[in-house]
């Protein structure tokens, strides 16, 4: 994830060549939604949270109470794995969720996306094979292509995942890695079937690949998710996720939930990295989940994005039923809608962003081959690409959502 714009122009002076991996890297479409959030458009394009929802007073209770009860020890280093204490206090929040785990097996990280990128550098060569969904979140695949990887996708729909397909793509024998966001997934909100998850965990065990399960949006739920894959093989699955989106993604507070030797790896390379984790926030965050705090809230800020997500629907149904249909999510920030008839997203963005409406183009969630868009039976008259477009409402309340969404239909 990088937001490298304006500073990648050509070297203009005399200097060392980039190495593999620098030479890979460019400007990311995390780029385009930092600069787009910034504007005064209706913004659908982002993933952040909403900052009016952060739970100020009780970050800020939360300080003291660190402070008061550690001393000047919460502004020393600390554990590399993070302070036990803290891994206590996610293991009893990670059980809740039904993930398989202990503090001895759990390492504390710079958000999910460190945890992610860990795991990618313990298992991917250059060449090695990538298998993930075709849509899938786009800052996953720009840190598998700049470890070297070759992408190989699944497609992914409300049924779920194509498991055929994925048993043929774990047969490479090149594919060690398979990255799967479980539930509320980014971009399509898609949570996968219940009855899939322990027929995905045989498949991991079968083909000897190891999963990444991001379940960075588990906690902002509609409806109680079904338990993770993790808990059908735990010896195959590092789970991932993180408190960006349930309490905030500047407390960095990720977890990586991994079989004892791919902690130790994990440590041992981060330790390389940045040493130890941003100590204080990290202990605000594990406060706010010892103190109950955490539970306590989370309910209400499911119920916040709740609303705007039923305000997304009935605004797409108002304004585009008939010309697009949608995904419904049970959780998380978003939607992807498909439109009906041969639209180019990328261009509709562009006329989208001068009458002040951003989202994201489908296109920069996939990946390897797998056709955007194309009419499923080719037998429509128009034939070409249908745009495909992630809609996020997390930071818009229902008026701005009828207004973005009214204008957005006004184009298509
Ligand atoms: C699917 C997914 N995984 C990981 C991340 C990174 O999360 P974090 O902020 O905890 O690093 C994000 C951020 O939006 C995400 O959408």
């Amino acid at each position: 994830m990088n937001s490298a714009q304006g500073l990648l122009s050509p070297h203009d002076r005399p200097t060392a060549a980039w190495s593999t991996v620098a030479g890979r890297l460019g400007e990311s479409t995390m780029g385009d939604v930092l600069r787009w959030g910034a504007g005064g458009s209706v913004n659908f394009a982002g993933g952040f949270p909403d900052e009016r929802l952060f739970p100020m007073w009780h970050v800020q209770d939360a300080l003291d109470d660190v402070l008061a009860r550690h001393g000047s020890q919460a502004l020393q280093y600390g554990s590399a794995q993070g302070a036990e204490w803290v891994r206590e206090a996610v293991a009893g929040h990670l059980e809740r969720r039904g993930v398989l785990t202990s503090p001895r097996t759990m390492l504390l990280t710079s958000g999910a996306q460190q945890a992610i990128d860990l795991v990618t550098r313990l298992y991917v060569d250059p060449g090695d094979v990538v298998v993930t969904t075709s849509p899938t979140y786009f800052a996953a695949l720009e840190l598998f292509e700049a470890a070297g990887a070759e992408i190989v996708t699944v497609p992914l729909d409300e049924r779920g995942l194509d498991l055929d397909r994925l048993d043929a793509a774990l047969g490479d024998p090149r594919a060690k890695v398979c990255y799967l966001i479980t539930d509320h997934q980014n971009p399509t909100g898609i949570s996968l079937p219940a009855e899939q998850r322990p027929l995905i965990a045989d498949l991991m065990r079968r083909h000897a690949c190891h999963l990444i399960e991001d379940d960075v949006f588990g906690d902002i739920a509609f409806e109680p998710p079904a338990p993770p894959i993790q808990r059908w093989a735990p010896d195959r699955v590092s789970y991932v996720t993180s408190f960006s989106k349930g309490l905030s993604p500047g407390l960095r507070t990720g977890v990586l939930a991994a079989p004892a030797d791919v902690i130790g790896k994990a440590l041992a390379l981060r330790e390389n990295t940045d040493v130890c984790p941003n100590t204080l926030a990290h202990a605000v965050a594990g406060e706010l989940l010892r103190s109950g705090a955490y539970h306590r809230l989370l309910p209400r800020l499911c119920a916040r994005y709740r609303t705007r997500r039923d305000a997304l629907l009935a605004s797409l149904e108002r304004h585009l039923a008939g010309r697009a249909h949608w995904t419904t999510a049970r959780g998380g920030f978003f939607t992807w809608v498909t439109l009906d008839t041969a639209t180019d997203a990328e261009e509709l963005l562009k006329a989208a962003a001068r009458s002040g409406v951003v989202f994201l183009p489908g296109s920069r969630f996939r990946r390897g081959g797998e056709p955007e868009g194309v009419q499923p039976e080719g037998g429509k008259p128009d034939g070409g690409k249908r745009a495909e477009l992630r809609l996020s409402c997390a930071r818009l309340e229902p008026t701005e959502i009828e207004e973005g969404i009214g204008r957005l239909a006004g184009l298509v």
